[in-house]
């Protein structure tokens, strides 16, 4: 009697870990959202150029770099220049840095 109780626990842990992981990572519906919002939409695309790099290509470069969620989130943050071109991003200090960390962490999540 007791066994169609312990697969229901087991379907509900399940569906836990499920909701908790659609969390911790943005999909792409709410990161683009939240980049129409920051205003990065008007330079950034998923896949391909527009005035900056596709987000794709960032991934790829980065790919393996520890350091580049960090590193990422302070240039965008405060702008840059002459690593895809001599075309600079302006600082996005309209975007707050939670919103920043989101995007560098699920730009860097992306593969072709
Ligand atoms: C006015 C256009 C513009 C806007 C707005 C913009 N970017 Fe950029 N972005 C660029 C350009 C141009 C580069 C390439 C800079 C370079 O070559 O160093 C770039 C580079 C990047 C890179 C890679 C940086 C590197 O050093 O490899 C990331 C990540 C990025 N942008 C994310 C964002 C995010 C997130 C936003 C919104 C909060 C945003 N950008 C808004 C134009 C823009």
């Amino acid at each position: 009697m007791t066994r169609p109780l312990l697969w229901h626990s087991v379907f509900f842990i399940a569906a836990l870990f499920v909701a908790e992981a659609a969390d911790a990572a943005l999909d792409n519906t709410s990161a683009q959202a939240m980049m129409q919002k920051n205003g990065c939409a008007a330079c950034h695309a998923i896949d391909k150029k527009i005035v900056g790099p596709a987000y794709q290509d960032v991934a790829a470069k980065y790919k393996g770099d520890k350091d580049a969620l960090a590193k990422l989130a302070d240039k965008v943050k405060k702008g840059g220049v002459g690593v895809w071109g001599q075309i600079p991003m302006p600082p996005n200090v309209q975007a707050s840095d939670a919103d920043i960390k989101d995007l560098v962490g699920w730009i860097l999540s992306l593969k072709k």
